[in-house]
């Protein structure tokens, strides 16, 4: 269990995230939604220590995460993967090795640096890009796959790390849906088949009703909702996104019975492909 105990992280005179206090059970699949600015990044990036936190603990089991230096810290970047909007992957490395660079922690220094890997750390990307059907690109570079194709890989990488936790920001905010749909299915076979806690910032709603556990819903740093898909209702969904109601919201099927029937507060919102 992940546990976040009044964090709070400011960057001058902005709050990005203010006194959050949530418990991650092992094995949920939660996606974090809000309008630009509402903090879900600057939570992720708290949460495999990319950035420290300002106030308030992160705990998980016994280990205090805010805490951790060194090998310690190194060894929790490992074991909460992360994957981006863009992917990040290195362009010009073939996709075998951009995936065994996963495994970088594991390995002495000079072995990274000489992209020197073992046959058990080649095996093991293999199997993390056959498992997203990825395999058969191994010796392309990366920078000649698609869009879609460069975050499956980049979901490989993450798997190969073996991590305990996956977080996402908003991973499918550059694919096309046909594509959206293929990074959103890997990552809830992973979180089903291998029991890891997602985290996953998504900017659509249907996509956190469709695929989620669990939502949790910023606002100006803040959760201001923490619930089933079934328990966010129109009102609230339109009250989490504000202004940014109608992109949120005209990206799903149903998005007009969202913005307007009061009947409709408890219906999911249904993907429309
Ligand atoms: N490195 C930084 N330096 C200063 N301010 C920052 C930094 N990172 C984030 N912020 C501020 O913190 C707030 C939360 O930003 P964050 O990136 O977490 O939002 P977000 O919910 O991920 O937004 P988006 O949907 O646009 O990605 C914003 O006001 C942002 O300007
Ligand atoms: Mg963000």
């Amino acid at each position: 269990m992940l546990k976040l105990d009044q964090l709070t992280r400011r960057f001058k005179d902005t709050v990005a995230v203010s006194d959050v206090t949530l418990d991650f059970p092992d094995g949920q699949m939660v996606g974090v939604i809000g309008r630009s600015g509402a903090g879900k990044s600057t939570l992720l990036r708290l949460l495999n220590r990319l950035l420290d936190p300002s106030e308030g603990q992160i705990l998980f089991g016994d280990n205090d995460i805010a805490r951790l230096k060194g090998r310690e810290l190194r060894a929790w970047r490992s074991d909460c993967a992360m994957i981006f909007q863009q992917f990040n992957l290195v362009g010009r490395l073939d996709v075998l090795t951009n995936v065994m660079t996963g495994r970088l922690f594991e390995m002495p220094g000079w072995r990274a640096m000489a992209q020197v890997f073992t046959a058990e750390e080649r095996a093991l990307a293999i199997q993390a890009l056959d498992r997203l059907g990825m395999a058969h690109t191994a010796l392309q570079r990366a920078e000649t796959l698609s869009g879609g194709q460069q975050q499956r890989v980049a979901i490989a990488r993450a798997l190969a790390q073996r991590p305990r936790i996956l977080l996402a920001d908003e991973p499918i905010a550059s694919l096309d849906p046909l594509n959206a749909k293929i990074v959103m299915d890997s990552l809830r076979s992973i979180n089903r088949e291998d029991g890891i806690t997602v985290v996953c910032n998504l900017h659509t709603l249907d996509t956190a009703r469709d695929y989620c556990d669990r939502i949790i819903g910023m606002q100006a740093g803040r959760v201001v909702f923490d619930g089933t898909p079934a328990q966010l209702t129109a009102g609230m969904a339109r009250e989490i996104y504000g202004a940014e109601a109608e992109e949120a919201f005209n990206e799903s099927a149903t998005s007009t019975s969202l913005a307007s029937d009061p009947d409709a507060a408890a219906a999911p919102v249904r993907a429309s492909a």
